[in-house]
């Protein structure tokens, strides 16, 4: 066992809650529950929507969604007779850089189409489903729906592409509208992660279903290009904490080693009923395996809109170069720029 540190103790408040404690179950009902927009998204709309008239492709886009959901609504009234014989159902595919409102698009879609006829959730969050549900159970459950949208579309691995190849084929083959978005071209997917171009043929299928729109335009959020967190002297954390009965507090380094023994997937439930999550001993990440589970913790810190403090002696950098310049390098810097604006938002509420 290793020592516990010093930072660990100092952490230790006796009034605060601690997400180290948590060890969360997540029952597989729960799961399908919770294919809906996350918390931050929940009134985003075509109508709340601002295309920026300096990146004509935002209107575009959105113009698209807007045929997609018109025509998904169509269906639904459609007889089965006419489902059957109409053509593929819609695929698009939303790729562009950080913050440029993807997610608010796609968000704005499934609640054009409805919650009964729409499920909505990341990647992550489907490959999780069929790991929970096994796999034909989970067609049969999102076949349900009319359009399943997928937020963050990534590879990482080559089960995840055999997985998903699969997986869009067979709801596409039972007339199943999909939206994706991504960072990254889905001809691209899994570049620089794993041996891709092995697995050409799952990916070029996977892309050639998906018609690409394309959204430019600036970080939404506003955020220069960050690589250090935005933290804050120790002290404040603390009594940040103190003063909010629904905060956590956690050692940096503590919270790093517990969210190896939680499974990604559930880091949402983690944070049930958590206002805002403390942080003390804040330093550089080393591994890079640490480092993409901390950025999942971000993603769902994001989703939830829950305010983060990062207490630390001095402000470094979380993720190191070779992080930022490696094949997720958008995972990291997108990650920097969600943890920024959340980081900002507990400065406003610390002071
Ligand atoms: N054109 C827009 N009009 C109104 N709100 C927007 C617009 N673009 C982005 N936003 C808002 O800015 C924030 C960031 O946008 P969003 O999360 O949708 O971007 P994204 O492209 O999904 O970014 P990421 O790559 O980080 O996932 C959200 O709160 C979203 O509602
Ligand atoms: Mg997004």
């Amino acid at each position: 066992m290793r020592p516990a540190d010093p930072g660990a103790a100092a952490a230790r408040h006796p009034a605060a809650r601690h997400l180290a404690d948590r060890r969360p179950h997540v029952p597989t009902d729960r799961l399908l529950a919770e294919l809906v927009p996350p918390r931050h998204f929940a009134s985003a709309s075509f109508e709340s929507y601002v295309p920026d008239p300096a990146f004509a492709s935002q209107q575009v886009a959105a113009d698209r969604l807007r045929a997609v959901a018109d025509e998904v609504r169509r269906e639904r009234t459609a007889s089965w007779l006419r489902r059957r014989r109409r053509a593929e159902p819609p695929a698009v595919y939303l790729d562009g850089g950080f913050g440029v409102g993807k997610t608010h698009l796609l968000a704005a879609l499934a609640h054009a189409v409805g919650p009964e006829a729409a499920a909505y959730g990341t990647f992550v969050e489907y490959t999780n489903l069929v790991g929970a549900l096994g796999f034909g159970a989970t067609v049969d459950a999102l076949a349900t729906h009319r359009l399943v949208a997928i937020d963050e579309f990534e590879l990482d691995d080559p089960g995840d592409t055999v997985l998903m190849s699969r997986l869009l084929r067979e709801l596409a083959d039972r007339g199943v509208a999909l939206a994706a978005t991504s960072n990254t071209l889905p001809g691209s997917l899994g570049e620089g992660r794993f041996a891709a171009e092995d697995f050409l043929r799952e990916i070029q299928a996977m892309a050639d279903r998906f018609q690409v729109l394309r959204v430019d335009g600036e970080d939404y959020r506003h955020r220069a290009v960050v690589t250090a967190g935005g933290c804050v002297p120790e002290e404040l954390v603390r009594a940040a904490v103190a003063a909010d009965p629904g905060a956590t507090l956690d050692d940096f380094g503590t919270l790093l080693r517990h969210l190896k023994e939680v499974h990604p997937s559930r880091y949402g439930a983690l944070l049930d009923d958590v206002t805002l999550v403390g942080l003390t001993g804040v330093r550089p990440i080393r591994q890079q395996s640490t480092a993409l589970r901390f950025v999942v913790l971000v993603d769902r810190l994001y989703d939830r809109d829950v305010p983060v403090l990062m207490g630390a002696t001095e402000d470094r950098q979380l993720f190191s170069l070779a992080m930022l310049r490696g094949g997720y390098r958008k995972k990291y810097h997108r990650a920097l720029s969600r943890l920024g604006s959340l980081a900002e938002q507990g400065r406003e509420l610390a002071a």
